[in-house]
């Protein structure tokens, strides 16, 4: 395989037992591709989990080598609304399918983008063409999706990866791609991930041309996160009282590692609950935190935002 390939492709799933954590997804799914049968299907789930990956897995399945022909992708929000969607389905659909199943499959991502109007249009196109086309939806949330639509599928909920799934991955990309990733690497990259394999193999890759041995330090700096370490003792210097420091260590650790003001908030939010103070100054505190968050959205000076919520937190903890 062409050692450039973008790794979220050369490792996509090419069978369900590749799949990982959606068992319960799956093997329903193999039922109906062993019956060579199936009705609509919504997959609903975060992302990189495997929503797409399984529709082409079924595809490839139940078409084989003409799997190309009868499976149409579309995207729900690159597609200038829904007349294009409903037009590219006339088309695809109006020819019989050229293997020897009786439909073919349609696969809409990112469904959840269409407003009401067009999903009800989308209803009465699936329709119209469930003698010759199944659909198959893929979305994040299964709640945006209009009941009646919801009601004609069968619908599965993917989840995050956990981590034993993670580390499995882990393990396979590294032996194959020649490279070391220490323990607590992995650690890093199930937490910057959150169960997202996509981004998961993405921060690997990136990480994997700096270098061929992976520690917790190569993953952090590629995915923009200060070290917890680093953002701990930020916070620990804050619970002291000491703002002079805090703001030091603050400033060195955003500018050696190449860090946003939203990637630090992030990380000072995730680690407030670990604090040892009471629970009404985190919240307090936790609080704060999505207000200069919002604040730096809108666009203020990132780094006068920060100190003004050591600062804060200084007071808190006073
Ligand atoms: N369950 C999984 N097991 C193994 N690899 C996975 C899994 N889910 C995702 N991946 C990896 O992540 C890549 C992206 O996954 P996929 O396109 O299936 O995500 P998705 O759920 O459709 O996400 P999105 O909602 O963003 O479209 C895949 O090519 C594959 O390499
Ligand atoms: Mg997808």
């Amino acid at each position: 395989m062409d050692s450039s390939a973008i790794w979220t492709e050369k490792y996509r799933p090419q069978d369900f037992d590749e799949i990982k954590g959606q068992d319960h997804v799956v093997d329903r799914v193999k039922g109906f591709v062993k019956q060579k049968n199936m009705p609509h299907l919504l997959f609903a789930g975060p992302a990189g989990v495997g929503k797409s990956s399984l529709a082409l897995v079924i595809a490839k399945k139940l078409f084989k080598d003409q799997w190309q022909e009868n499976f149409l992708e579309l995207n729900a929000s690159d597609e200038r609304g829904i007349d294009v969607v409903r037009i590219k389905v006339k088309n695809f659909a109006r020819t019989k399918s050229i293997s020897n199943m009786p439909f073919k499959i349609i696969f809409l991502d990112e469904s959840d983008a269409l407003t009401k109007e067009a999903q009800q249009a989308l209803r009465r196109t699936m329709e119209k063409y469930t003698r010759t086309c199944r659909f198959i939806l893929s979305c994040n949330f299964s709640s945006k999706i209009l009941d009646p639509i919801q009601s004609r599928c069968a619908v599965f909920k993917f989840k995050p990866l956990k981590k034993e799934d993670i580390y499995d991955l882990i393990e396979k990309i590294a032996k194959n791609e020649n490279i070391k990733v220490t323990d607590k690497a992995k650690q890093a990259l199930f937490d910057v991930s959150s169960g997202d394999c996509r981004k998961l193999e993405n921060i690997l890759q990136s990480s994997a041309a700096v270098t061929k041995n992976i520690t917790e330090k190569t993953i952090y700096s590629i995915a923009s996160q200060a070290l917890p370490k680093e953002i701990q003792e930020i916070l620990d210097m804050v619970l002291k009282k000491d703002f002079i420091n805090a703001r030091k260590k603050l400033l060195s650790t955003m500018l050696e590692n190449g860090l946003s003001g939203m990637d630090v908030i992030k990380q000072i939010q995730k680690n407030i609950w670990q604090l040892k103070l009471d629970n009404r100054k985190k919240l307090e505190m936790i609080k704060m935190c999505g207000e200069i968050e919002f604040r730096m959205v809108e666009g203020s000076d990132e780094f006068l935002q920060l100190e003004s919520l050591l600062a804060d937190f200084v007071l808190i903890a006073s």
